[in-house]
């Protein structure tokens, strides 16, 4: 969802800001635009794109406005087409205020139509143009007291950078169920969606809580609550370095992040799974006495994350003997799930602030029952709001489509699977030994999928040009198959389902033909033979069949598929060796289509609207 930056300093603002939407840009990428107030503070530019951020940049390359303060939006359009006229910045009638907004503005309607009843004039279709007129009209030379009075009206979600020329030292943020976050440089403050945007420029970053606001002049940030009351600001030190969130000699950030996933299971494995067995977490705050208590678990994600959950049942049921339900967070939420203090709640999400799972932790805290989260991004929304946390550790994300953290959500799950098996005393300490050296070795056995990209390559080239797939998987490996599909369509385009093996019988076995390949997931397991007998009934109907097999495996030996070889490994952990492997098959159809794998049309990364 929309991406915002804001800068105030001692530097020219429009490179800064350039270079920041550039890094938000997998947010959303329909349109863009900057408003920079002049070095006399008596004009502002405004320049917008009706497209990517590059053509932003192009034009304002030619034209560069001075000055030291500014604010960036790149768009993820939900009220109104990505035209020139709906892109950020918002201003008013005077076009002195300046806003950005990430969110929506639920009572816009009414807002406007009374606002045009009083005279002011509306040039776009967006919600967020209320915005700028509200202010104007509570503004009595005190800007910040008319952004509160603003806000004060609105319903909805938002995340918003304002300044006017009112006011030229003066830069405010809002929140309210939206991300944002302050950059704290020397002499320099910036306000963003994300750390990604800013971390070239500092690493001290300044939390704004939820239904706060902070006034950034140059003496320093201010926060309070949208109130008024002043709120003691939260600092934290942000690990991530510029590198990682640069392609690194890639095309693609996709294919970088594919490639990191050896390193990704190392990270979210180091200094908690000693050779023991033992499990740590830094900020997981639950006691073994409270883990004890757990009756049940509920896990609540979306996307990605939601298959990353659904693997999460199967790993926990199998170590802890708990039951565990997983549901999209978008149904959770409206379902009124029947949960209380023996319930634990794991929210899973790669940014921490999808805006549907976090309403879905929301609920469930306020309905009495434990909550951990499980992100990547410290200090997002639903790490705040958690009672403890496990972050993954595995670096900035940037590909929209979700990869390494994929990766890193499945190994904590490990991890926590064993922490409350042995905390329950479930796990055989034959088992744990085991199981804690398998672990270890997943990084290899990671770096060896990757080693075979070539021959990944070669396959998706021979199979882009078919336009239907069909994944399957069965046991633990299903999830991997439902993942497998989704990321073929979402960067593709290309119509693919994922199934349970079993299930392809009672349907989906309908659609195939020759031209209708099927994506089989057939490395050692317990139901391998049961998979065989489902690829033969494929191959039955002429479906063309790649499939992924153990190495050294002989069980499809004679028969007419594409064998794809990954490393052996127990069927327990095999779903992280495998979903590279898929993961890598997707990129490869995708580029192989010339399709923009980093940013598919409509999609976003961080979705923070419902
Ligand atoms: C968006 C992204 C998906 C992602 C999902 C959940 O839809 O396009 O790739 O899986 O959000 O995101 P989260 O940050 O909660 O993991």
């Amino acid at each position: 969802m929309c991406g915002i930056i804001g800068y105030l300093g001692e530097r020219p603002a429009t490179p800064i800001i350039m270079e920041s939407l550039k890094r938000l840009e997998y947010r959303g990428y329909d349109s863009a635009g900057v408003a920079i107030l002049n070095e006399d503070a008596h004009h502002t530019s405004v320049v917008k794109s009706a497209s990517k951020v590059d053509t932003l940049i192009e034009r304002l390359q030619e034209d560069m406005p001075t000055g030291h303060l500014g604010i960036g939006h790149t768009r993820w359009a939900t009220h109104g087409r990505p035209t020139v006229i709906n892109a950020h910045p918002h201003t008013d009638c005077t076009g002195k205020v300046m806003v950005i907004h990430n969110g929506i503005i639920e009572n816009f309607a009414e807002l406007r139509r009374d606002l045009e009843q009083r005279g002011h004039v509306f040039v776009s279709e967006t919600d967020t143009e209320v915005v700028p007129h509200l202010i104007e009209e509570n503004f009595r030379g005190d800007l910040v007291g008319a952004v509160r009075a603003a806000l004060a009206k609105l319903r909805g979600t938002y995340a918003m950078a304002i300044f006017s020329q009112h006011d030229p030292d003066l830069l405010i943020g809002a929140r309210l169920n939206a991300p944002l976050v302050v950059g704290i440089g020397e002499k320099e403050w910036f306000i963003a969606s994300d750390i990604t945007a800013i971390i070239p420029y500092t690493k001290k970053v300044l939390l704004i809580g939820e239904g706060e606001m902070v006034s950034v002049t140059p003496l320093g940030p201010e926060v309070s609550t949208l109130a008024g009351t002043a709120v003691k600001p939260k600092i934290i030190e942000v690990k991530w370095d510029v590198a990682q969130a640069q392609k690194g000699g890639y095309v693609h950030f996709m294919a970088k992040e594919i490639n990191e996933a050896s390193e990704t299971v190392s990270n979210a494995l180091r200094g908690r799974l000693s050779d023991e067995g033992e499990v740590t977490f830094e900020d997981f705050a639950l006691t073994d006495r409270q883990l004890l208590k757990i009756r049940d678990i509920k896990m609540v994600a979306a996307g990605t994350s939601y298959y990353a959950a659904l693997l999460g049942k199967y790993i926990i049921e199998d170590l802890a003997r708990v039951p565990v339900e997983v549901e999209p967070a978008s149904e959770f939420r409206y379902r009124q799930p029947i949960i209380d203090e023996n319930t634990l709640v794991l929210g899973i999400s790669q940014s921490g602030e999808t805006a549907d799972t976090l309403a879905a932790i929301r609920e469930a805290r306020r309905l009495g029952a434990k909550v951990i989260s499980i992100t990547n991004v410290v200090g997002s929304s639903m790490a705040l709001e958690s009672d403890g946390v496990i972050y993954l550790h595995a670096g900035p994300e940037i590909g929209v489509a979700s990869t390494k953290t994929f990766v890193a959500h499945i190994a904590c799950l490990y991890l926590l699977g064993i922490r409350i098996a042995a905390v329950r005393h479930r796990i055989p300490p034959e088992r744990l030994r085991e199981l804690t050296a398998a672990l270890k070795q997943l990084p290899g056995a990671v770096h060896d999928v990757l080693e075979s990209a070539p021959a990944i390559q070669e396959l998706a080239r021979t199979y882009a040009r078919y336009q239907n797939f069909m994944y399957m998987g069965r046991g633990i490996n299903y999830p991997i198959a439902l993942e497998g599909a989704l990321k073929l369509k979402e960067i593709s385009y290309l119509h693919a389902e994922g199934y349970a093996a079993g299930e392809l019988k009672h349907g989906p076995i309908a659609l195939l033909d020759k031209g209708f390949p099927v994506f089989a997931i057939a490395t050692a397991s317990q139901t391998l033979e049961k998979m065989v007998s489902n690829i033969q009934e494929v191959l039955a109907r002429d479906a063309p069949v790649v499939a992924l097999v153990s190495r050294g495996s002989q069980v499809l030996q004679g028969m007419t598929v594409d064998a794809l070889e990954v490393p052996a490994v127990s069927e327990f952990l095999s779903p992280i060796p495998n979903v590279v492997a898929l993961q890598l098959f997707a990129y490869f159809v995708a580029a192989e289509r010339g399709c923009n794998v980093d940013q598919p049309r409509n999609l976003a990364k961080s979705v923070t609207v419902e």
